[in-house]
């Protein structure tokens, strides 16, 4: 959570900063701030966006500089306001830092600092860590490369930080534990960022800091990087980006989530590139390959992710288990960390994630390891910290998705996830050749197939504007479509902030069928495969009881039309390939009720697109 900018260069550095923060918003937008250095300090601050930051900025003379450093908040310790925002700095006003993660001890070293005459404007973690930096620099007398080295030896927590000095003002420090960093480098001139976008326009040359790892960025000495544990020098490795700068513009959509909504044929087919070539071929996923003997012994598979990646996982196990015969467990990363899951050697853990930064994910990954656990990562960012602490893994290669409700993301993913359940049910002899063949040509052609779901968009526009005054709403689906209703709920709740559940559709007699009246709009996935009857008898259900029926159906449906108020058709096909299909229209209905309720659909309020604290 929170994004960190920096630059220093001899290119003028506001707009670098405040473009680059906008580009991080998606990662909090509670506050925001800036430092810019020219012959002396300024720093500047915000409640709310970076556009209102921007209103702060009347005078050109302010944004003079060509070394600076920026944030985007989102809120952990301390209210969101203008005195919580970043940058923080010392008490002598020299030392400014910007900062990402959690500081958890920070109480225990904020109370030798108030003994040693320290005060503090903020409530947050931040402000002790640069005071901190401040006190060991003074008192030991050193630079401030070994004065954060010393602090950060203190520290118990996650950070991604850049500290300046004003009585040194050609360096910027940087350094990483558990939330991640980017270093953009350039001719004579180095960027600063949580990821990539805010330098992808000016160079291409970045180096992703390792947890533990320390840059000092010298205007004159170039870089040097540090191993914190081992207090030793080490190389950098500078990677060529292929990221696209399209990639994180909105190219014409109103939102970013439109736009990745319907980017997901091409998205699906990146996922695939490579990997299925032709239904004839055999499927290569080359970590598969490598390990299989992994998942030939396997006696157990546990998912382990959060939000819309554990509606990935849930719908894998029912692809794993239907197609590869190997018991599946999935659990929300954040209950798996915290109690003492029983993991066997033999056991596969998969972690699902887009950013690969889930904190809650992360060190559910670290106990699993611990316990003796092959770790299988799948996520979207490469690069992230999931795909380096796993032992292995395959990328969901969806490509950026900067809107903060997944979309694109979790459609490569439940895609891939079908893609490595046939390919290690065929290895395994566990599918027969006809069902397999069967599904691997219809999964081959789903992009085609969500271009057509796609093409409905103006109906399901037509059918949100009648549910704009709704409070609640109900989600059901049977089988694999009950993940999807999951899916479908959390996507309503999160951009138009309306109070949505999702259940599994025989359930509803157990309990949740009390809440169904005439003000009940109930959407329910009713497409024509193995429980279509009883999902029709569901529908009677709730009809008899006045609900609001929306119904995901087959093309050509009749029965289903004659009971539902609304229906949206997808294509017939196999029950597995309908959940990847029936999602989509979900993801368009919430988007167009937001959007008709004026809600702030790729920054919705309270979210941040990766949870990087706990
Ligand atoms: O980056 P991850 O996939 O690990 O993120 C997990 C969740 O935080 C994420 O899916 C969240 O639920 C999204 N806002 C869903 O739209």
């Amino acid at each position: 959570m929170c994004g960190i900018v920096g630059y220093i260069g001899n290119k003028p550095v506001y707009d670098i900063l405040i473009t680059g923060l906008k580009k991080l918003e998606y990662r909090g937008y509670d506050s925001a701030g800036v430092m810019i250095y020219d012959k002396s300090l300024l720093i500047k601050k915000s409640k709310g966006k970076v556009a209102d930051l921007e209103s702060l900025f009347v005078n050109d003379q302010d944004k003079k500089g060509s070394i600076g450093m920026g944030h985007t908040r989102w809120a952990t310790h301390g209210a969101p306001n203008q005195i919580n925002s970043h940058p923080h700095v010392s008490n002598s006003g020299e030392i400014s830092l910007v900062h990402n993660g959690i500081i958890e001890n920070y109480h225990s070293l904020k109370s030798v600092l108030l003994k040693k005459g320290y005060v503090f404007k903020s409530d947050t973690d931040s402000e002790v860590l640069v005071n901190l930096i401040e006190d060991i620099k003074k008192t030991k007398k050193i630079k401030l490369g070994k004065a954060t080295y010393f602090a950060l030896k203190q520290v118990v927590g996650a950070y991604a930080i850049a500290v300046f000095d004003s009585t040194n003002p050609t360096e910027i420090i940087t350094a990483k534990l558990g939330s991640p960093l980017a270093i953009g480098v350039g001719e004579s001139e180095y960027y600063i960022g949580s990821d990539p976008s805010p330098f992808l326009e000016f160079t291409k040359r970045c180096i992703y800091l390792n947890d533990n790892e320390m840059a000092i960025i010298n205007l004159k000495k170039g870089l040097t990087l540090r191993d914190i544990k081992k207090d030793s020098i080490i190389d950098p490795f500078i990677e060529e980006l292929k990221h696209d700068i399209e990639e994180v513009e909105k190219g014409g959509y109103d939102h970013f989530m439109l736009k990745e909504i319907f980017e997901q044929p091409k998205s699906i087919k990146d996922t695939f590139r490579g990997r299925l070539l032709s239904p004839s071929l055999p499927i290569k996923i080359s970590s598969i390959e490598m390990h299989f003997d992994k998942f030939r012994s396997a006696n157990r598979i546990i998912f382990i992710s959060c939000g819309t990646s554990w509606h990935a996982s849930l719908l894998a196990e029912y692809y794993f288990e239907e197609l590869i015969r190997i018991p599946v467990k999935v659990e929300y990363a954040s209950e798996f960390r915290y109690r003492n899951p029983v993991i066997n050697k033999g056991d596969i853990v998969i972690p699902v994630s887009q950013s690969g930064e889930t904190a809650d994910t992360l060190a559910a990954i670290k106990m699993a390891k611990e316990k003796g656990a092959f770790l299988y990562g799948i996520c979207n960012v490469v690069g992230s910290t999931i795909a380096r602490e796993t032992d292995t893994g395959v990328y969901t290669h969806a490509g950026s998705e900067i809107g903060v409700a997944s979309t694109k993301a979790f459609s490569c993913q439940i895609s891939l996830l079908l893609l490595m359940a046939l390919d290690i049910g065929k290895r395994l002899g566990r599918i027969e050749e006809i069902r397999y063949q069967k599904i691997i040509k219809e999964l081959a052609a789903i992009p085609k197939t969500i271009e057509s779901v796609l093409s409905k968009s103006k109906h399901i526009e037509d059918i949100s504007e009648n549910f704009l005054e709704a409070s609640n709403f109900i989600y059901l689906g049977r089988g694999y479509h009950f993940p999807i209703a999951l899916e479908g709920a959390l996507k309503l709740k999160e951009i138009s902030y309306i109070h949505a559940e999702g259940y599994p559709a025989a359930e509803m007699k157990h309990g949740p069928i009390a809440l169904i009246d005439k003000y009940m709009p109930v959407v329910i996935i009713a497409t024509n495969k193995s429980n279509y009857h009883k999902v029709v008898s569901n529908i009677m259900e709730i009809k008899a009881r006045g609900g609001r029926i929306i119904a995901i159906v087959s093309s050509g449906d009749t029965e289903v039309k004659k009971l539902a108020e609304y229906t949206i058709e997808i294509p017939n096909c196999d029950e597995l390939i309908a959940p990847i299909l029936a999602n989509i229209p979900l993801q368009l209905l919430s988007y167009y009720i937001a959007n008709k309720k004026g809600c702030n659909i790729d920054q919705p309020r309270n979210l941040a697109k990766s949870v990087t604290v706990e």
